[in-house]
């Protein structure tokens, strides 16, 4: 009997393959050549299933072109690269990868944040182009982070685990916004208190943003939001591109308007904005906080797992549109 045939639209772990070519026959792109919107879709025609990452954009266009797909497996936990409302207008499943990454990505914004507050990477720079030559009393002198108070916007899994490191490791008094507010037992967990926007901006000492990225969230942080944070501030962005305003951010940073700035995700990534790469009191990171081998397996394992449970028994594991299942 034929198999059932998917596309994995970026090159992946050569087992994740194996697992697939178990039940399907698999197109592969091992190269991981970068390819054209067209180039994607004459690749996805006939395939029922497609095992996708971040950057591989599903909407409608893509969807009436290849009427056969049943199922989009993100790689991610974030899926705007989804039109969810198209997907599910197709009766194609759309699947994410969440909670694998939770404790790993919530360790990076951690380690972001301590980057940028103690100045890591700007020292190290200063160190390797051999301009260290004498000790000075305010030498890479950056802000504390134990003690501070920590900002926390989008309190979701990710949020909660940066809460809770912050909190309990650190000492900090955590403050966060979020669409709705947490239960009484979740914020005792995350020594969190509930805060209007402006009064995070205002009080945070650090300020991550963890929060998905929809039309809504875009420029959530802006020039009017960056002005209003203190001047020693640091801003981490964890979360996606589009959510800060990174003309206004590369401003605020060289005006001194804000004391530093994290960034591991970027408006139109892989570019980043030149501005950004020209002021020292950023750090820059490729968009890796999920990037440890064990957690990008464990999402890669869902993902596949997501196109075999449903194309095999209608089961998905994470599904972000279930109304498909029923009509299906
Ligand atoms: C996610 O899962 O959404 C991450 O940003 C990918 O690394």
């Amino acid at each position: 009997m034929n198999k059932p045939k998917i596309l994995v639209a970026r090159a992946i772990f050569p087992e994740i393959i194996a697992r697939l070519q178990q039940h399907f026959e698999v197109e592969a792109n091992q190269a991981d050549e970068t390819w054209s919107r067209a180039q994607l879709i004459e690749r996805l025609r006939g395939k029922v299933g497609a095992f996708t990452t971040g950057t591989d954009r599903i909407d409608a266009e893509v969807l009436a072109a290849c009427p056969d797909l049943k199922i989009c497996a993100n790689m991610a936990v974030g899926y705007n690269n989804f039109d969810v409302e198209a997907m599910t207008a197709r009766g194609v499943l759309a699947t994410n990868a969440p909670d694998v990454l939770t404790e790993t990505t919530a360790d990076f914004g951690f380690a972001l944040l301590m980057a940028t507050a103690r100045r890591i990477t700007e020292s190290e720079h200063f160190l390797r182009a051999g301009q260290w030559n004498k000790w000075r009393y305010d030498m890479f002198s950056g802000s504390d982070v134990h003690g501070a108070t920590l900002g926390i916007l989008g309190m979701g899994r990710i949020g909660q685990g940066i809460a809770r490191r912050g909190a309990h490791g650190f000492g900090m008094k955590v403050i966060y916004h979020n669409r709705s507010r947490l239960d009484a037992v979740t914020e005792l967990e995350c020594k969190a208190r509930f805060v209007s926007k402006e009064e995070l901006l205002n009080t945070a000492d650090h300020l991550v943003l963890v929060l998905p990225y929809s039309p809504a969230s875009h420029h959530a942080i802006g020039a009017a939001e960056l002005a209003l944070m203190k001047p020693s501030a640091t801003l981490i962005n964890i979360a996606r591109g589009g959510i800060v305003d990174d003309a206004a951010l590369a401003q605020a940073l060289r005006e001194r308007r804000i004391g530093g700035a994290g960034l591991d995700v970027f408006e139109g990534e892989p570019r980043v904005h030149p501005d950004l790469l020209t002021v020292p009191n950023v750090v820059l990171t490729p968009h890796i906080a999920s990037a440890t081998v064990p957690t990008r397996l464990a999402m890669a394992t869902l993902a596949a797992d997501n196109l075999i449970d449903y194309l095999t028994q209608n089961k998905p594991l994470t599904p972000l549109n279930p109304a498909v299942l029923a009509i299906k």
